[in-house]
């Protein structure tokens, strides 16, 4: 062998650590305290400010020169750690956050020391997105050959939908030709419950917000499809061009679902692109008990969802799922010289991930799913899901049982709106957020019912016990008494 090809036994690099066994040292040192927290992630306040000194320190300027590694890490113990967003924490309720696993940390250790770039070519982190396409297709009921992509969250996946819909209604044409060519003007369809990326996804393409109409909902906040009809009529009748009802699955404020059967089957007969939004609760599918919910999700176009929320992936790890994968890829790929493939070697393979989405440089996020699902199982991550309605079904009995507060919403799933009774305009409810939060001991988050700020308490996390939710009720109880 020549000496130009003789294995190096260690490299050597300024930007490698100089003496690896001390670095090794420190980063084990890191990796316990990272697991510590894990292990402890109901100690402490649920979440705390950054103090006016702390954010003062990550206003420095950019540093010339490096510090040893201990002294950075001790900063990021004192810094950075403890004024995180809290959704590790069993009493943090806000929003939809998934809470992590510790398997999913060692996932994005493990795929940050590969460094693969998973944009495409001919390596393992491709095969391992593929494989989770296959997964999502599986549990699903989609085609096994329905092609997937990560991309950060449910809000690109959505707009990413978006996008081969409207391929699919005018043609990969528009591509190069611009909406202007196209003829009459597209308009979308989804329910008053969906969520802003929705609409947001409108705008991003340029077909713009105005065009999505907002349909109204029945009282379990699904889609009314006789409203959906008549909208799509009266907008054909003004020559107007129907092409997409994006339908959601497990709505942001309080989880509703639309009747996806329902809505397949108008979308068959309008000739319309039927994409979900199954952000969170496209998961429910991977319970047997909950699979109903999503009835008729195997007959979409297009899925969005997220496997950092109730899958509980590290952030970030958003999904598009399209039945149609020659729909899928001809609406992103775009060949480049750069970019030319090979019959063998590094740049073999017809299909990349940049094919079926605007990443070209892109993370494995794959791995992190794969080592998720492959440690705990999709039936442990179907039981969290389970115990979190559960939890959700008991804070609806306490708010139901007292006197001082009303549920906003039905609970079909794992979100709780309630107000405190005769607080008009959720001035109350407000305040009672910022005290629970501020004092570290619950973290709901609000939201707008019936023309008025409410709490909202969404249960996603796998730690939250049914003490938790006592504990919530309680501290609810008491700062509502605490303000009269
Ligand atoms: C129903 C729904 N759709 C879309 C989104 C956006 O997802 P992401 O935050 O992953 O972009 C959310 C976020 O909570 C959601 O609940």
């Amino acid at each position: 062998m020549s000496e130009t090809l003789r294995p190096r036994a260690v490299c050597r690099s300024p930007l490698d650590p100089a003496d690896w066994s001390e670095f090794r040292a420190r980063a084990h040192e890191a990796l316990d305290a990272a697991l510590g927290r894990l292990e402890r992630a109901g100690e402490g306040p649920v979440w705390r400010p950054a103090p006016p000194q702390v954010r003062g320190r990550f206003a420095a300027a950019l540093p010339r020169s490096g510090r040893p590694l201990a002294e950075v890490l001790a900063d990021f113990e004192a810094f950075i750690a403890p004024y995180s967003v809290g959704n590790t924490h069993p009493r943090f309720f806000g929003w939809a956050h998934g809470a992590g696993t510790p398997v999913g940390a060692i996932a994005e250790l493990l795929a940050g020391a590969l460094n693969a770039n998973c944009g495409g070519r001919d390596h393992i982190g491709p095969i391992v997105e593929r494989q989770i396409a296959g997964w999502a297709a599986e549990a699903f009921g989609f085609p096994p050959q329905s092609s997937g992509v990560f991309v950060t969250g449910a809000s690109e996946a959505n707009f990413l939908g978006l996008l081969v819909a409207r391929d699919a209604a005018l043609g990969h044409a528009v591509r190069g030709r611009g909406l202007k060519g196209a003829g009459a003007q597209l308009t979308a369809y989804a329910s008053a419950e969906a969520h802003g990326c929705v609409r947001q996804a409108m705008e991003l393409a340029g077909i713009g917000g105005d065009f999505l109409r907002a349909i109204e909902t029945d009282e379990a906040g699904a889609m009314r499809p006789g409203r959906l009809a008549e909208a799509i009529a009266a907008d054909r009748a003004a020559g107007l061009a129907p092409f997409l009802v994006t339908a959601t699955a497990g709505a942001v404020n309080f989880g509703a679902f639309d009747d996806l059967h329902a809505l397949a089957d108008l979308c068959a007969e309008a000739g319309l692109w039927l994409h979900v939004d199954g952000a969170f609760g496209a998961m429910t599918r991977l319970s047997p008990r909950l699979r109903s919910l999503t009835a008729g999700l195997e007959r979409a176009h297009s899925v969005a969802f997220d496997f950092h929320k109730w899958a509980h992936v590290p952030y970030d790890a958003g999904f598009l799922l399209v039945r149609d994968p020659l729909a899928h890829r001809g609406t992103f790929a775009a060949p480049a010289a750069y970019l030319s493939r090979t019959p063998r070697g590094l740049a073999a393979g017809e299909d990349w991930p940049c094919d079926f989405g605007p990443d070209l440089s892109r993370g494995f996020r794959a791995l992190k799913v794969w080592l998720t699902f492959q440690t705990l199982g999709a039936d442990a991550i179907a039981a969290a899901i389970e115990a979190n309605c559960a939890a959700a079904v008991r804070l609806k009995s306490r708010v139901a049982a007292s006197d001082r507060f009303e549920l906003c919403a039905p609970v079909p799933l794992n979100i709780v709106c309630f107000s405190r009774r005769g607080d008009g305009s959720g001035e109350v409810n407000r305040e009672i957020v910022m005290r629970l939060q501020e004092r570290g001991l619950a973290a709901p988050s609000l939201t707008q019912r019936g023309g008025r700020l409410v709490i909202r308490a969404a249960i996603f996390n796998h730690r939250t016990s049914f003490a938790d939710i006592d504990a919530l009720a309680e501290a609810v109880e008491e700062i509502a008494a605490e303000l009269g």
